[in-house]
């Protein structure tokens, strides 16, 4: 796993948005993993500059989102559907048919989720998918416990994360208790991952997710078994990593690495 440690929080959006940004233009068509919440919002800003100022084309893109809230639809202002239309789709050039967020009422969940997966594999499968780590060390809303090898379905979520993300809404019983994820499986199967934390509140779990053990416990600690992944951090959510010095030296000499 790569660890880049940024000086703040614009940087770390930036750099993530390079990323993004190198996967589109070297592949039009590419499909994009993407997520929701905060942490996310800087990079999402970049995408949309570059889109505006450098043409950055997204005209043949797909998008696929990692998660969303049971019981919410798509114009809900809380849902995450309206969360991307908002802070991206709206603003760039992807064709709305072509992103994809799973649906907070579906009928019959089993079946949605089977089919969320089949279309991921019918579109080639993801190229980069960009993640969130939640404080409790989740990736989507694969809590704590949720098996390395889970699918898409529903999850059932986690106090912290509730307590967490009822600032978004008016009471905290407000906040859905069940989401609709990709599963950790699926996550892995990304041909690229991309893992944003800013913050001192997130420290510890990036600690456990770069250096604790794999374990489900701390679901984003899957990204050690993936051949393509990068964790984007400030300086406060490296705060507790004990190979910090290390990630910093291996950054600062991969100018003269040899690259073949
Ligand atoms: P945040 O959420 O970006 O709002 O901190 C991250 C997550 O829960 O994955």
């Amino acid at each position: 796993m790569e660890v880049v440690i940024c000086a703040g929080y614009e940087e770390v959006s930036a750099a993530a948005a390079q990323v993004v940004a190198e996967v589109v233009r070297r592949k039009p068509d590419a499909v994009l993993g993407l997520a929701t919440g905060s942490t996310p919002l800087g990079l999402y800003k970049e995408l949309i500059r570059m889109h505006a100022e450098e043409g950055l084309d997204f005209s043949g893109v797909t998008t696929f989102n990692l998660d969303e809230y049971v019981g919410l639809d798509g114009d809900h202002d809380q849902s995450y559907r309206h969360f991307m239309n908002e802070n991206l789709f709206q603003h760039i050039n992807v064709p709305l048919e072509r992103t994809h967020v799973p649906s907070g009422t579906a009928e019959d969940y089993a079946a949605h989720c089977r089919q969320y997966e089949e279309q991921i594999r019918s579109c080639g499968g993801i190229d980069v998918q960009v993640l969130g780590i939640g404080s409790d060390g989740h990736i989507a809303f694969n809590e704590p416990g949720s098996s390395l090898a889970s699918r898409t379905r529903v999850k059932t979520l986690a106090e912290p994360t509730i307590n967490d993300n009822a600032r978004f809404f008016e009471r905290k019983e407000d906040v859905p208790v069940y989401a609709v994820t990709m599963g950790v499986g699926t996550i892995l199967e990304a041909r690229k991952l991309i893992l944003l934390a800013n913050g001192v509140g997130k420290a510890l779990a990036v600690a456990e997710c770069v250096e604790g053990p794999v374990s489900s416990m701390c679901t984003a600690s899957a990204l050690q078994l993936h051949a393509d992944a990068t964790v984007f951090l400030d300086e406060a959510a490296s705060g507790a990593l004990r190979m910090r010095a290390y990630y910093q030296w291996i950054q600062a000499k991969k100018p003269g690495a040899p690259t073949n």
